[in-house]
């Protein structure tokens, strides 16, 4: 088949070799972009006076037929044409002539493909922030309905000081919420124009980049043509970006899956996130979860795989680069799904108040408050730590909580202790006490919510 480029060769590809090379496969995904990308670049060319203005309106008439064609997916695809552009522009020649050549007049594939990536990756990042918002919204609810449900909290996964569930849910919440905010960071750098790069020197036409970038939407361009057409940060940038998001999923699942063990019971999976075994009858695994958790190792790799691809590229365009853009739409794929079934998740998961509760009426995680109390009747902290510590061996060696220790065994140990004690030692009182800000106190998660519904606004 007759390339587009041609002229200079004698022999014609291998087929084999041509499949090698193609992208359509995969970057038949920007066609929308490509397009889009190609209206702005023929106006432009118009309003320049590069081409006249009949020709300028013979090739958008034709854009616009390739535009419905593609919406209706009714275009074809051939790996002899390569990549998506060479196929468009192949389609375009096809349905409105020889004129249709005109198009990539002071354009190059490298300017035109970096463009279609900015394109997209703006729109979808906008979409990725929307399904952070809807997870939030997500996580905000069960939140506010769980402000007074106790939960153990842990460091070391050891069972540490009670804390509010409602709290809990909220760390994530705050999470995702910088994971919003350095989207929107990043849109400065995704959202200005590489057109009109060319190759990668420029172009001798008198053409108006301002004007193409206004038409897309984009906020400013690129200063330097060998920086546009092989600058990959914005994508790398996105990666950054999507591989924290699913750093904070992924630790999210891991407690999703502990505290749907025999072991925790903290809360249960609705059925439609959850799958059984072909073998044991009694399994209900919380197989989103992990599959989330697993995802997440994809999307680092698509980060590490693009920063090696482009750690030993000399400027300007590389065929290397070719390679960036699977890894961008897996992971595009990935993180949209992964949140969506998230936000299935957090939404419909049973949480079992009482049994949670149970745990923090007993275990040890109001030790730090029976040491505060002694603190705070002007016993020094260390020494208060060491005569908790004693009563809490104590309380093991004989099976019990420090709630069961009588005021005379109290008394015994230190003459501060009062009656009050038990009120202390209750959880209750150990989380409603740490109304520090950001604390768990309910007073302060209360707060904490409030200003969260203002940030979604
Ligand atoms: N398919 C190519 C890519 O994705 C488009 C740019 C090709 N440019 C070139 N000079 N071969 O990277």
């Amino acid at each position: 088949m007759k390339k587009l480029w041609g002229g200079r060769f004698t022999k014609s590809a291998e087929d084999w070799v041509e499949a090698f090379g193609a992208s359509i496969s995969f970057d038949q995904l920007l066609v929308m972009q490509d397009i889009q990308g190609s209206m702005a670049h023929v106006q432009m060319l118009g309003a320049c006076s590069i081409i006249s203005n009949e020709d300028m309106e013979k090739i958008h008439s034709g854009l616009v037929q390739l535009q419905q064609k593609a919406a209706a997916n009714e275009l074809e695809y051939s790996v002899a044409n390569e990549d998506i552009h060479l196929n468009l522009e192949k389609h375009l020649i096809d349905l409105i002539g020889p004129v249709g050549g005109k198009l990539h007049t002071g354009r190059s594939r490298n300017d035109q493909v970096a463009t279609d990536m900015h394109l997209y990756l703006r729109d979808e990042i906008a979409g990725i922030q929307e399904d952070l918002r809807s997870l939030q919204t997500v996580l905000l609810e069960v939140a506010e309905s769980n402000i007074e449900t106790l939960i153990p909290g842990y460091t070391h996964l050891q069972r540490a000081q009670p804390v509010s569930f409602g709290h809990h849910m909220m760390a994530y919440f705050w999470m995702l919420e910088r994971d919003y905010g350095r989207l929107q960071d990043s849109l400065k750098r995704v959202n200005i124009s590489p057109l009109g790069a060319g190759a990668l020197a420029g172009t001798t036409f008198p053409i108006d980049r301002h004007l193409t970038a206004e038409k897309l939407g984009f906020d400013g361009i690129y200063e330097n043509s060998l920086d546009a057409v092989s600058d990959r940060d914005f994508i790398l940038e996105f990666l950054s970006n999507s591989s924290m998001i699913m750093m904070h999923l992924s630790r999210f699942c891991e407690e999703l899956i502990l505290w749907s063990s025999q072991e925790f019971q903290f809360i249960e999976m609705d059925d439609t996130f959850a799958t059984g075994s072909s073998i044991m009858p009694q399994k209900k695994n919380p197989d989103m979860a992990e599959l989330i958790r697993g995802k997440t190792g994809r999307v680092y790799g698509h980060l590490m795989g693009l920063l090696t691809i482009m750690k030993g590229t000399p400027l300007a365009y590389n065929k290397d680069m070719q390679e960036d853009k699977e890894g961008m739409f897996d992971a595009v794929t990935t993180v949209r799904g992964s949140l969506k079934i998230f936000a299935g998740m957090i939404g419909t998961m049973t949480v079992n108040k009482a049994h949670m509760e149970k745990q923090v009426q007993n275990d040890f995680s109001n030790a730090t408050e029976l040491a505060d109390y002694l603190a705070s009747k002007g016993v020094p902290f260390r020494e208060a730590h060491e005569i908790v510590g004693k009563l809490v061996l104590l309380c093991i060696q004989r099976g019990i909580f420090l709630k069961d220790l009588s005021l005379a065994e109290y008394k015994q140990t230190n003459d501060a202790f009062e009656e009050d004690i038990y009120h202390y030692l209750d959880p209750y009182t150990v989380v409603e006490r740490r109304k520090s800000a950001g604390g768990t106190g309910f007073s302060a998660v209360r707060k904490a919510i409030d200003l969260a519904k203002t940030r979604m606004q």
